[in-house]
């Protein structure tokens, strides 16, 4: 078992394992490096030699507990026979929108796995190469998250805005949202075979909804992945209903959910009181207070920390590290956290 891996079952550690969301991309230069010679980020997912490189990056230069696989959510509605690419400056482009388009190339039969096979092969590439303590994090978006960039056919300023397509046809959208969660589940359950040691499901794009929806769209299709891995390995599934606030305490009370990790918006102290009794916390330093660094960013990591002093916790940020972050300050912090 790795320090990552015992802690999200409920050991308590003076020292949390510690990892980055994003700790593998564009702040680093030798990702730049490898991406400036590569076809662009799709090429990158799809070769796992150069993905796998990618993956150990981080792990290279830190001295952290986990691998997070390199690879992306919309990984998934591509492998459903959606267009994907990237636009430069503007971000993830999906076609046809579902929010107009039609829906039909999402129900044809077709299996995932052709599309997504370098992935797999990727996980087993890093684990192989990865020390036996470190620990390998496999990843999905959950569903309600992936469906907001199908609707939308990419970014959106408000996802939680795309509720009026929800109300007007929440059937097809029930629909939509259930063979996203077929196919995450067999998307990471062969993660899981191929060497995933921990799974986190990013739903990035959970905040801002009502209960309701929050319940139909966010905590029941979770639960049905979480329960889906618990029955295939017995593996930690760590949740990231980012921007829920109070909500975040039905993904954390899952019987299948190991942790929780909170954002940078929210109160340590309420986590550490409201979640810490239901599952693990992860999370949630400001990843901008890393571009800052200095003193008030160990400061702040020294607050997290104690806020959850006697409970079992792992250091990592409220969102993903941003491309502007100098990797000194993320060494500087790793240091810091492990006590040196
Ligand atoms: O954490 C990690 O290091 C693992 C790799 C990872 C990536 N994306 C790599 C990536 C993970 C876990 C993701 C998840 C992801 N992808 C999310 C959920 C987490 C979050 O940040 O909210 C979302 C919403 C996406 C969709 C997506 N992919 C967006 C919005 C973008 C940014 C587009 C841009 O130009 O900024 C991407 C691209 C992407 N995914 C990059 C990386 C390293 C940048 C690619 C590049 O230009 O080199």
């Amino acid at each position: 078992m790795t320090l990552l891996t015992s802690v999200l079952r409920g050991t308590v550690q003076e020292i949390p394992p510690i990892w980055f969301m994003r700790q593998a991309g564009r702040y680093l230069p030798e990702y730049r490096d490898l991406r400036a010679n590569a076809g662009g980020f799709l090429d990158l997912c799809y070769t796992p030699e150069k993905a796998a490189r990618v993956t150990l990056q981080p792990i290279d230069r830190y001295d952290l507990d986990a691998a997070i696989l390199f690879a992306d959510i919309l990984l998934v509605p591509q492998a459903l026979g959606m267009d994907l690419w990237f636009e430069p400056g503007e971000g993830p482009r999906l076609a046809p929108a579902l929010a107009e388009g039609d829906a039909a190339v999402l129900f044809e039969q077709r299996d995932i796995h052709d599309r997504l096979g370098p992935i797999y092969e990727t996980v087993s590439r890093v684990r192989a190469a990865l020390p036996q303590e470190k620990a390998l994090i496999g990843f999905a978006g959950a569903p309600w998250t992936v469906a907001t960039y199908m609707l939308a056919g990419g970014s959106v300023k408000d996802p939680a805005g795309l509720r009026a397509v929800v109300y007007d046809d929440r059937e097809r959208f029930a629909a939509i949202i259930d063979v996203l969660t077929d196919a995450t589940i067999d998307y990471l359950k062969k993660q899981v075979d191929a060497g995933a040691e921990v799974i986190q499901l990013f739903d990035s794009w959970a905040g801002g909804l009502p209960e309701a929806l929050f319940d139909q769209f966010c905590v029941a299709p979770v639960a049905r992945i979480a329960a889906a891995l618990r029955a295939h390995a017995d593996i930690p599934v760590i949740g990231f209903p980012r921007g829920s606030g109070p909500l975040y305490r039905k993904i954390a009370a899952l019987p299948d959910i190991a942790a929780v990790s909170i954002d940078t918006g929210m109160p340590a102290d309420w986590a550490a009181e409201a979640l810490s009794p239901l599952a693990v916390v992860q999370g949630g330093l400001d990843p901008l207070l890393i571009v800052k660094g200095g003193t008030e960013m160990l400061k702040a990591a020294d607050q997290l920390r104690a806020s959850f002093e006697g409970r079992p916790f792992v250091f990592n940020v409220g969102h993903g590290l941003v491309p502007q972050t100098p990797p000194e300050n993320v060494a500087a912090l790793v240091n810091h956290v492990r006590g040196r």
